[in-house]
């Protein structure tokens, strides 16, 4: 069996874990019925519940390949999961990856994605080992673009017309971490 190096954190509000079936229900109603707000994190819009939930089932065969980092933020004080964390496009030959983040609509203006991506970042370079971490973020995404910069993440360079949302292309910015 392979080694799981995946760990649960923790911070003052949050509890970040592994995703289940079970979540999918919340996750839809927080975040994926809502296209134009997650649209930035994930470009395909989700048509129904089931054709999510179908997504959610594959995460549990992802996470028995035991480097698979997806957490569920999980408010303590009310248990809803309400928004999702990521370490992917991993590179280990130089050491390097990328992040994602995202938080209920219902629950932004509560500098909640900013703890978690904070403790997640703690975990991919001293728990993990990575040197580097980016996050690609659309130019018009303001409130990432702070939270990456609320971070100390340092802007490196812009992607021309990367990201696609249906027939649009934009820009995307390249945010950048080096571990200390
Ligand atoms: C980008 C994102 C993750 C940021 O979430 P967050 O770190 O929880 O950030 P918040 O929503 O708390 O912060 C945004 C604003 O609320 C403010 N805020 C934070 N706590 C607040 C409070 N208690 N009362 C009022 N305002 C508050 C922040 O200062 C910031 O305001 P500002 O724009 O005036 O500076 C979130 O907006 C999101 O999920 N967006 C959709 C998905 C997405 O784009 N993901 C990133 C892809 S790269």
């Amino acid at each position: 069996m392979k080694e799981d190096k995946f760990k649960e954190l923790e911070t003052e509000r949050l509890l970040l874990r592994k995703i289940n079936d079970k979540d999918a229900r919340m996750l839809f109603d927080n975040i994926y019925n809502n296209f134009d707000w997650y649209k930035f994190y994930y470009q395909l819009p989700f048509h129904s519940f089931e054709e999510y939930q179908q997504l959610v089932f594959n995460y549990k065969n992802w996470y028995a390949n035991g480097n698979h980092f997806r957490w569920g933020i999980v408010e303590k004080s009310s248990g809803e999961m309400i928004g999702l964390i990521q370490i992917h496009s991993k590179d280990e030959l130089n050491n390097n990856c990328k992040i994602g983040y995202i938080i209920s609509y219902q629950y932004n203006k509560k500098e909640y994605a900013r703890e978690a991506v904070k403790e997640m970042i703690h975990f991919a370079f001293n728990v993990i080992g990575y040197h580097r971490i980016d996050a690609e973020i659309v130019e018009e995404n303001v409130d990432s673009i702070k939270l990456a910069e609320s971070l100390g993440m340092h802007l490196e360079s812009t992607k021309q017309e990367s990201y696609k949302i249906e027939n649009q292309y934009y820009n995307q910015k390249v945010y950048t971490l080096l571990k200390k």
